[in-house]
């Protein structure tokens, strides 16, 4: 009801504002940008929300959230984290999907994963005061240094779904936004937690290009070398929606502390 009332007079705001109304005007079409916070009175609603991509392009947690994003990502409910529990039950539902496909033979059919917080996580970052669980805005130098000690963790039980498409006969491609020279400490990285192999590691190797759209023109030079993405699975919509190649099936790993 609350939030009838609040839409009704923001669309008030907007008609008195305009002499003529928008015809395409709806308010659940808005873009997030600049208006985050304005309808966030319930943090479980705003995550949910953002999960669905119905909330987008924020840039940061909004402050009355904080807290609720660090019980969220550390405060074990039975006994793992919610978080921990959200990353699982996808999992589970994409080793269900595994089960009912299969590479075709003498083709480059592909399970696609994402890096970070979809392979190797970065909540040990976020939980830095510098970070604040998403709460202050993305800083990239204090990001790279968290890269470079290669120490992340893995990102609970994607291990699973990653072995299993492996075992398959798919191929096994990882694309990210990280840059190409980073590739020892990321490489190290993954062994250190359990990805012994893989087909191909694509990192950021033009240095000026939006990851989105790195990642769009990569998925379709994928497809052009003949690697169909079958599964993919990502923390990010852009990893999901944007361009070709981006899977029969799309798997969105949860993520409460930031959207890009
Ligand atoms: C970003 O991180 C770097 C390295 O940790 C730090 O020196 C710098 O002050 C930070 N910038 C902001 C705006 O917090
Ligand atoms: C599969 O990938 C390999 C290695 O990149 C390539 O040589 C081969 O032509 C590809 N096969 C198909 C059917 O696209
Ligand atoms: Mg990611």
């Amino acid at each position: 009801m609350k939030l009838v009332i609040l839409l009704l007079i923001s669309a008030t705001a907007l008609l008195a504002a305009n002499a003529r109304p928008d015809p395409d005007f709806n308010p659940i079409r808005l873009r997030s940008e600049g208006r985050v916070g304005a309808f966030v009175n319930n943090c479980e609603s705003w995550r949910l929300a953002s999960e669905v991509n119905n909330f987008r392009s924020w840039k940061v947690v909004p402050e009355q959230c904080v807290d609720y994003v660090k019980s969220y990502m550390t405060v074990e409910v039975g006994i793992q984290t919610q978080y921990e529990y959200d990353v699982g039950t996808v999992v589970l539902e994409a080793i269900e999907y595994l089960n009912t496909v299969s590479p075709a033979k003498g083709k480059n059919d592909t399970w696609l994963f994402d890096l970070t917080d979809t392979l190797l996580s970065s909540l040990p970052y976020y939980s830095r005061p510098g970070a604040n669980y998403g709460g202050n805005p993305f800083n990239e130098t204090a990001f790279n240094e968290y890269i470079k000690e290669g120490n992340s963790p893995l990102v609970p039980n994607v291990n699973y779904l990653y072995k299993d498409a492996q075992e398959k006969g798919f191929k096994i491609v990882i694309l990210s936004g990280i840059s190409e020279d980073l590739r020892p400490v990321v490489e190290a990285n993954l062994n250190k937690v359990g990805f012994a192999k893989w087909d191909k590691l694509i990192l950021k190797y033009k240095p000026g290009m939006p990851t989105k759209d790195f990642k769009a023109s990569e998925r379709a030079q994928l497809k052009k070398d003949g690697f169909k993405v079958i599964g993919n699975v990502g923390d990010q919509w852009s990893d999901l929606l944007t361009g070709t190649n981006a899977g029969k099936r799309a798997f969105k790993i949860p993520n409460a502390l930031y959207y890009s």
